[in-house]
Protein backbone atom coordinates (compact mmCIF):
# COMPACT_ATOMS: atom_id res chain seq x y z
CA UNK A 1 0.00 0.00 0.00
CA UNK A 2 2.96 2.31 1.34
CA UNK A 3 4.68 1.55 -2.39
CA UNK A 4 1.21 2.09 -4.11
CA UNK A 5 1.02 5.48 -2.57
CA UNK A 6 4.67 6.76 -3.33
CA UNK A 7 4.49 5.55 -7.17
CA UNK A 8 0.83 7.65 -7.35
CA UNK A 9 2.97 10.29 -5.66
CA UNK A 10 5.91 10.20 -8.29
CA UNK A 11 3.07 9.88 -11.04
CA UNK A 12 0.91 13.13 -10.16
CA UNK A 13 4.63 15.06 -9.87
CA UNK A 14 5.71 14.35 -12.80
CA UNK A 15 2.09 15.66 -14.69
CA UNK A 16 2.41 18.42 -12.56
CA UNK A 17 5.86 19.01 -13.40
CA UNK A 18 5.12 18.34 -17.07
CA UNK A 19 2.46 21.23 -16.93
CA UNK A 20 4.52 23.72 -15.88
CA UNK A 21 4.67 25.80 -18.82
CA UNK A 22 5.58 29.92 -17.27
CA UNK A 23 7.58 31.17 -20.06
CA UNK A 24 7.76 28.54 -22.28
CA UNK A 25 4.70 28.89 -24.42
CA UNK A 26 4.57 32.94 -24.43
CA UNK A 27 2.58 35.33 -26.91
CA UNK A 28 5.74 36.20 -28.67
CA UNK A 29 6.44 36.54 -32.60
CA UNK A 30 9.41 34.80 -34.26
CA UNK A 31 11.81 37.47 -35.68
CA UNK A 32 10.75 38.96 -39.23
CA UNK A 33 7.46 36.74 -39.05
CA UNK A 34 4.21 37.95 -40.58
CA UNK A 35 1.58 39.17 -38.32
CA UNK A 36 -1.94 40.44 -38.30
CA UNK A 37 -1.85 42.63 -35.51
CA UNK A 38 0.14 45.73 -37.53
CA UNK A 39 -1.48 47.16 -40.23
CA UNK A 40 0.95 46.75 -42.37
CA UNK A 41 1.63 42.95 -41.76
CA UNK A 42 4.91 42.85 -39.51
CA UNK A 43 5.46 41.73 -36.64
CA UNK A 44 8.60 43.66 -36.31
CA UNK A 45 8.35 47.55 -36.08
CA UNK A 46 11.05 49.93 -38.51
CA UNK A 47 13.04 52.21 -35.67
CA UNK A 48 11.89 55.63 -35.07
CA UNK A 49 13.04 57.98 -37.98
CA UNK A 50 16.53 59.49 -36.87
CA UNK A 51 17.78 56.45 -34.86
CA UNK A 52 21.24 56.27 -34.54
CA UNK A 53 22.97 53.22 -33.47
CA UNK A 54 25.19 52.96 -30.55
CA UNK A 55 28.68 54.37 -31.77
CA UNK A 56 27.35 55.45 -34.99
CA UNK A 57 26.59 58.89 -34.67
CA UNK A 58 29.59 60.08 -37.42
CA UNK A 59 29.17 64.08 -36.36
CA UNK A 60 32.60 64.12 -38.15
CA UNK A 61 31.00 63.60 -42.05
CA UNK A 62 34.49 64.54 -43.18
CA UNK A 63 36.03 61.37 -41.64
CA UNK A 64 33.15 59.36 -43.35
CA UNK A 65 32.65 60.86 -46.66
CA UNK A 66 35.82 62.41 -47.75
CA UNK A 67 33.63 65.60 -48.46
CA UNK A 68 32.64 68.45 -47.68
CA UNK A 69 29.29 69.03 -49.06
CA UNK A 70 29.02 67.02 -52.82
CA UNK A 71 32.89 68.03 -53.22
CA UNK A 72 35.91 66.03 -51.71
CA UNK A 73 38.43 67.64 -49.57
CA UNK A 74 41.60 67.97 -49.85
CA UNK A 75 42.97 67.07 -46.50
CA UNK A 76 43.73 64.48 -44.37
CA UNK A 77 41.09 64.63 -41.38
CA UNK A 78 42.18 65.28 -37.89
CA UNK A 79 41.97 61.53 -36.49
CA UNK A 80 44.64 60.49 -38.62
CA UNK A 81 48.23 61.87 -38.77
CA UNK A 82 50.47 61.47 -41.06
CA UNK A 83 53.42 60.14 -39.83
CA UNK A 84 55.43 56.81 -40.87
CA UNK A 85 53.38 54.56 -38.92
CA UNK A 86 50.33 55.55 -40.85
CA UNK A 87 52.42 55.30 -43.68
CA UNK A 88 53.46 51.75 -43.14
CA UNK A 89 49.72 50.33 -42.25
CA UNK A 90 48.28 52.52 -45.37
CA UNK A 91 51.14 50.25 -47.56
CA UNK A 92 50.36 47.11 -45.07
CA UNK A 93 46.82 47.77 -46.13
CA UNK A 94 46.86 48.96 -50.13
CA UNK A 95 48.54 45.32 -51.17
CA UNK A 96 46.22 43.55 -49.34
CA UNK A 97 43.30 44.98 -50.65
CA UNK A 98 43.99 47.05 -53.62
CA UNK A 99 47.72 45.58 -55.27
CA UNK A 100 45.81 42.83 -56.27
CA UNK A 101 43.94 44.81 -59.22
CA UNK A 102 46.26 48.08 -59.26
CA UNK A 103 49.40 46.58 -58.28
CA UNK A 104 52.08 47.39 -55.63
CA UNK A 105 53.11 50.23 -57.45
CA UNK A 106 49.66 51.54 -58.33
CA UNK A 107 50.11 51.31 -61.97
CA UNK A 108 46.66 49.22 -62.98
CA UNK A 109 48.63 46.13 -63.95
CA UNK A 110 47.73 43.89 -61.00
CA UNK A 111 47.45 39.82 -61.26
CA UNK A 112 43.36 40.50 -61.31
CA UNK A 113 43.45 42.77 -64.63
CA UNK A 114 46.38 40.42 -66.23
CA UNK A 115 43.74 37.66 -65.67
CA UNK A 116 40.90 39.34 -67.41
CA UNK A 117 39.80 41.49 -64.94
CA UNK A 118 38.72 45.02 -66.21
CA UNK A 119 42.21 47.20 -66.41
CA UNK A 120 42.22 50.12 -63.45
CA UNK A 121 43.63 52.90 -64.82
CA UNK A 122 47.14 54.16 -63.48
CA UNK A 123 47.49 56.00 -60.17
CA UNK A 124 50.04 58.27 -62.07
CA UNK A 125 47.95 59.80 -64.86
CA UNK A 126 47.88 63.25 -64.34
CA UNK A 127 44.26 63.52 -63.59
CA UNK A 128 44.56 61.23 -60.65
CA UNK A 129 47.40 62.71 -59.57
CA UNK A 130 46.06 66.01 -58.99
CA UNK A 131 42.45 64.59 -57.79
CA UNK A 132 42.09 65.55 -54.09
CA UNK A 133 42.74 62.99 -50.74
CA UNK A 134 38.60 63.14 -50.17
CA UNK A 135 38.08 61.00 -53.46
CA UNK A 136 40.49 58.19 -53.59
CA UNK A 137 38.29 57.80 -50.17
CA UNK A 138 35.32 58.20 -51.66
CA UNK A 139 36.18 55.53 -54.32
CA UNK A 140 36.96 52.87 -51.63
CA UNK A 141 34.20 53.87 -49.88
CA UNK A 142 31.54 53.73 -52.86
CA UNK A 143 33.36 51.74 -55.48
CA UNK A 144 33.71 53.21 -59.02
CA UNK A 145 32.90 51.73 -62.32
CA UNK A 146 33.51 47.95 -62.37
CA UNK A 147 35.85 48.57 -59.09
CA UNK A 148 33.36 46.86 -55.78
CA UNK A 149 33.52 49.63 -52.98
CA UNK A 150 35.73 48.13 -49.81
CA UNK A 151 33.55 49.53 -47.02
CA UNK A 152 32.63 46.65 -45.44
CA UNK A 153 35.87 44.91 -45.27
CA UNK A 154 38.17 48.46 -44.28
CA UNK A 155 37.38 50.67 -41.98
CA UNK A 156 37.58 54.74 -42.29
CA UNK A 157 40.75 54.89 -40.66
CA UNK A 158 42.39 52.53 -43.01
CA UNK A 159 40.70 53.77 -46.08
CA UNK A 160 42.76 57.06 -45.25
CA UNK A 161 45.52 55.11 -44.32
CA UNK A 162 45.75 53.97 -47.28
CA UNK A 163 44.68 57.32 -49.54
CA UNK A 164 48.14 58.57 -47.68
CA UNK A 165 49.70 55.75 -48.95
CA UNK A 166 48.41 56.12 -52.68
CA UNK A 167 49.74 59.77 -52.44
CA UNK A 168 53.54 59.00 -51.28
CA UNK A 169 53.54 55.96 -54.50
CA UNK A 170 52.06 58.86 -56.71
CA UNK A 171 54.99 60.71 -55.24
CA UNK A 172 57.28 57.74 -55.74
CA UNK A 173 57.07 57.15 -59.26
CA UNK A 174 57.21 60.71 -60.27
CA UNK A 175 59.68 62.00 -58.08
CA UNK A 176 62.79 64.12 -59.82
CA UNK A 177 66.35 63.60 -58.68
CA UNK A 178 66.03 66.91 -55.81
CA UNK A 179 63.48 64.94 -54.07
CA UNK A 180 65.93 61.87 -53.84
CA UNK A 181 68.00 64.19 -51.86
CA UNK A 182 71.41 62.57 -53.19
CA UNK A 183 70.58 58.92 -52.92
CA UNK A 184 72.14 57.52 -55.88
CA UNK A 185 69.97 57.22 -59.04
CA UNK A 186 68.89 54.24 -60.24
CA UNK A 187 69.20 52.79 -56.14
CA UNK A 188 71.17 49.97 -55.63
CA UNK A 189 69.07 46.68 -56.68
CA UNK A 190 68.52 44.75 -53.42
CA UNK A 191 70.13 42.32 -51.41
CA UNK A 192 68.57 39.46 -49.71
CA UNK A 193 68.73 37.97 -46.70
CA UNK A 194 66.17 35.55 -47.79
CA UNK A 195 65.12 35.14 -51.08
CA UNK A 196 61.52 33.79 -50.02
CA UNK A 197 59.61 31.14 -51.70
CA UNK A 198 56.45 32.45 -53.19
CA UNK A 199 54.78 31.10 -49.58
CA UNK A 200 56.89 33.54 -47.88
CA UNK A 201 58.16 37.00 -48.55
CA UNK A 202 61.73 37.64 -49.50
CA UNK A 203 63.67 39.69 -46.20
CA UNK A 204 65.53 41.74 -47.75
CA UNK A 205 68.91 43.33 -45.98
CA UNK A 206 69.25 46.51 -45.22
CA UNK A 207 70.99 48.58 -47.70
CA UNK A 208 74.08 50.31 -47.85
CA UNK A 209 75.35 53.33 -49.98
CA UNK A 210 78.84 53.31 -51.69
CA UNK A 211 81.00 54.27 -48.40
CA UNK A 212 79.27 51.18 -46.93
CA UNK A 213 77.11 53.18 -44.34
CA UNK A 214 73.47 51.54 -43.72
CA UNK A 215 70.74 53.59 -45.22
CA UNK A 216 67.87 54.47 -43.81
CA UNK A 217 65.79 51.66 -45.34
CA UNK A 218 62.54 50.32 -43.29
CA UNK A 219 61.57 48.15 -46.11
CA UNK A 220 63.33 44.73 -44.34
CA UNK A 221 59.62 43.02 -44.75
CA UNK A 222 58.97 44.05 -48.19
C1 LIG B 1 38.95 43.77 -58.06
C2 LIG B 1 39.89 44.71 -58.61
C3 LIG B 1 40.09 46.02 -57.86
C4 LIG B 1 40.47 46.19 -56.56
C5 LIG B 1 40.76 45.11 -55.54
C6 LIG B 1 40.56 47.60 -56.34
N1 LIG B 1 40.26 48.27 -57.49
FE1 LIG B 1 40.32 50.27 -57.78
N2 LIG B 1 39.69 50.02 -59.69
C7 LIG B 1 39.46 48.81 -60.31
C8 LIG B 1 38.97 49.02 -61.65
C9 LIG B 1 38.60 47.94 -62.64
C10 LIG B 1 38.91 50.43 -61.83
C11 LIG B 1 38.41 51.16 -63.06
C12 LIG B 1 36.89 51.13 -62.96
C13 LIG B 1 36.19 51.69 -64.16
O1 LIG B 1 36.74 52.59 -64.81
O2 LIG B 1 35.05 51.23 -64.39
C14 LIG B 1 39.39 51.02 -60.58
C15 LIG B 1 39.53 52.37 -60.37
C16 LIG B 1 40.07 52.93 -59.23
C17 LIG B 1 40.37 54.34 -59.07
C18 LIG B 1 40.28 55.39 -60.16
C19 LIG B 1 38.98 56.06 -60.28
C20 LIG B 1 39.04 57.01 -61.45
O3 LIG B 1 38.66 58.18 -61.27
O4 LIG B 1 39.45 56.62 -62.55
C21 LIG B 1 40.87 54.51 -57.82
C22 LIG B 1 41.33 55.80 -57.19
C23 LIG B 1 40.88 53.22 -57.19
N3 LIG B 1 40.39 52.28 -58.08
C24 LIG B 1 41.32 52.97 -55.91
C25 LIG B 1 41.34 51.71 -55.32
C26 LIG B 1 41.77 51.46 -53.97
C27 LIG B 1 42.30 52.51 -53.03
C28 LIG B 1 41.65 50.13 -53.76
C29 LIG B 1 41.94 49.36 -52.48
C30 LIG B 1 41.19 49.74 -51.33
C31 LIG B 1 41.15 49.53 -54.97
N4 LIG B 1 40.98 50.52 -55.88
C32 LIG B 1 40.91 48.18 -55.14
C33 LIG B 1 39.64 47.57 -59.75
C34 LIG B 1 39.97 47.33 -58.44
Amino acid sequence: MVKLRIVLGLVALTILVGCRNDMHDQPRFKPLAQSDFYADLRSSRAPVEGTVARGDLREDSYFYTGKIGANPGDYMPAEVPVNEETLERGRERFNIYCAPCHSRVGDGNGMLPQRGYRHPPSYHQDRLRKAPLGYFFDVITNGFGAMPDYASQIPPDDRWKIVAYIRALQLSQNATAADAAGHPIPSAPPRFEEPGSGATLPVQLPQTNETGERENVSGAHQ
